[in-house]
C-alpha cells in the first residue's frame, strides 16, 4: 500500500486491529486491579495512545479488496482526501505513537527518580487536554503549498504554533518538578536521561511549531532539516526516557539497588546525548545547505546548483550523522551489556517486582 507509515495491506491491517485490542484489554484489566482510587496523569497519556492510535489506523486503513484471494486493496479516500486522511494520521501517529505514550513514562518515572511530586498535577492535567485537542488538527501542516485547500493549510500552521503551549506546559512541568533536586540531576545520570528527555521534548516542539509556519517550510521541507527535527524528537525526547525508565526499571525488576555497572551508565549518558547533538546539528546545517541550494538563482533565472551538486555537498553532513549514529549505537550497546550483567547477578525474584518503584530492597 502506497501510504507512508501505513505500508500493510487490508489482512495485515486487521490482524494489527486485534492485537491491538489484545493491548488494550490487557491495559484495562491492570487499570482496573489498581490499589489507588484516582486513575494518575501517566495512564491518561496510555489510555490515550492506545485508543487514538486505533481510531488512526483504522480510518487511514479504510479499503476495498480486489478480491479475497489478492492480497491488494483499493483505499476508501483518494485525491487530496487521501492525502489529507494520511496526515491526520501521520501527524496524529508522531503525537500519540511517538509522544503520548512516553509522556506517560515522563510523568511516571520522573516524579519516582527525582523523589519529588510533579510541580503542578493540574497543569498535567490541562496539558494532556491541551495536547489531544490540538494535535489532531495539526495534520495539513505536511501538506503546504499542495492542492489542498489553502484555508486547510492555514488551519493546520494556526493550530501548530498553539500546540507549543501544552506542548511547553508538559516540558515546564517536568523540568520545575526538579527544583531542590538538582544535586541529583548532576550526580545520578538514569536522572540525567530524563532531564534531557524533557529539554528535548521542549526543544522539538518548538522546532515543529516554527517548521509549520508556511513561509518556513517552503525552506524546510524535502531537505534533511525535517530529518533534524525527527531525530530531536526520536533520539533527544523519545529514546532518552526510554533509557530513563530502562534505568530505573532492570535494577527493580532485578531486585537490585542499582544497576551492575553504574560508570557505564555515565558512558551511555554522554554517547546518547553527544551522538544525538552530532546527529542533529549535522542535519540542520545539511537541510539548509540544500534549501538554500534549491531556491538560488542566477542573473538569467535559471537555478544556479544542478540537484547532483546540492546531493554532492551533503557528503560531510552524511559522514557526520554516521558518527552521530555509531556513538548512539554504542551507548545502546553498553546499554544492553549492563541490562544482562544486572539481570545476571540476582535473578529476579517476585519481591523483587513487587517492590513499590524508588523504595530500595532492605539488605
Ligand atoms: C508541537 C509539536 C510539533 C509540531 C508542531 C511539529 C511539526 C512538524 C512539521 C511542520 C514537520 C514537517 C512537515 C513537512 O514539511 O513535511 C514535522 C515533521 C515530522 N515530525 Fe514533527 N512536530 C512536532 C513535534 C514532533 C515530535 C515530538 C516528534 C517525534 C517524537 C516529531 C516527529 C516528526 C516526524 C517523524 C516528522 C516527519 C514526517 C514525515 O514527513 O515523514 N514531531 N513536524
Ligand atoms: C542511531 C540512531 C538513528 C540513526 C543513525 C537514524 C538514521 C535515520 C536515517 C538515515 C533516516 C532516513 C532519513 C532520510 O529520509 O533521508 C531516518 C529516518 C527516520 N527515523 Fe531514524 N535514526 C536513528 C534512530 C531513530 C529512532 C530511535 C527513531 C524512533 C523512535 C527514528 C525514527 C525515524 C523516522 C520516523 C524516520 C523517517 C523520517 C522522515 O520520513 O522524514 N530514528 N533515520
Amino acid at each position: 500500500q502506497s501510504k507512508e507509515y501505513a505500508e500493510p495491506e487490508w489482512y495485515a491491517d486487521i490482524w494489527l486491529v486485534v492485537i491491538w485490542l489484545v493491548y488494550f484489554a490487557l491495559y484495562l484489566r491492570t487499570l482496573a486491579r489498581r490499589h489507588e482510587p484516582h486513575i494518575y496523569v501517566a495512564n491518561w497519556y496510555y489510555m490515550a495512545f492506545i485508543l487514538v492510535v486505533a481510531m488512526l489506523h483504522i480510518v487511514n486503513n479504510l479499503a476495498l479488496p480486489v478480491s479475497l484471494r489478492v492480497a491488494e486493496s483499493f483505499p476508501i479516500w483518494s485525491g487530496v482526501q487521501d492525502a489529507m486522511v494520511q496526515w491526520w494520521y501521520g501527524h496524529n501517529a508522531v503525537a500519540f505513537f511517538l509522544t503520548a505514550g512516553f509522556l506517560g513514562m515522563l510523568y511516571y518515572f520522573l516524579p519516582v527518580r527525582s523523589g519529588r511530586p510533579i510541580w503542578s498535577y493540574r497543569l498535567s492535567i490541562l496539558s494532556f487536554w491541551g495536547i489531544v485537542f490540538f494535535y489532531i488538527w495539526v495534520g495539513s501542516h505536511h501538506l503546504h503549498y499542495t492542492a489542498l485547500p489553502y484555508w486547510v493549510q492555514t488551519l493546520g500552521m494556526t493550530f501548530s504554533v498553539m500546540l507549543l503551549v501544552p506542548s511547553w506546559a508538559s516540558a515546564g512541568n517536568a523540568i520545575a518538578t526538579l527544583n531542590g533536586a538538582w544535586h541529583k540531576v548532576r550526580d545520578d545520570a538514569t536522572l540525567r536521561f530524563m532531564f534531557v528527555a524533557a529539554v528535548f521534548y521542549g526543544l522539538s516542539t518548538f522546532e515543529g511549531s516554527f517548521m509549520a509556519i508556511r513561509p518556513v517550510n517552503s525552506l524546510s521541507h524535502y531537505t534533511d532539516w525535517t530529518v533534524a527535527h525527527v531525530h530531536s524528537g526520536t533520539l533527544g525526547w523519545v529514546a532518552m526516557i526510554v533509557f530513563g525508565a530502562i534505568y530505573t526499571l532492570v535494577p527493580q525488576l532485578s531486585g537490585r539497588e542499582a544497576m551492575a555497572w553504574p560508570r557505564a551508565v555515565e558512558w551511555h549518558f554522554w554517547l546518547a546525548v553527544g551522538g544525538t547533538l552530532v546527529y542533529i546539528i549535522s542535519m540542520w546545517n545539511a537541510g539548509i545547505t540544500q534549501g538554500l541550494m534549491w531556491r538560488t538563482y542566477d542573473q538569467h533565472g535559471a537555478l544556479s546548483y544542478s540537484f547532483l551538486q546540492s546531493v554532492e555537498a551533503m557528503a560531510p553532513y552524511y559522514l557526520l550523522r554516521a558518527l552521530g549514529g555509531a556513538m548512539i549505537l554504542t551507548g545502546a550497546v553498553i546499554c544492553a551489556l549492563n541490562c544482562r550483567a544486572t539481570m545476571r547477578a540476582t535473578p529476579m525474584t517476585a519481591e523483587g517486582a513487587d517492590r513499590p518503584l524508588g523504595v530500595q530492597p532492605a539488605e
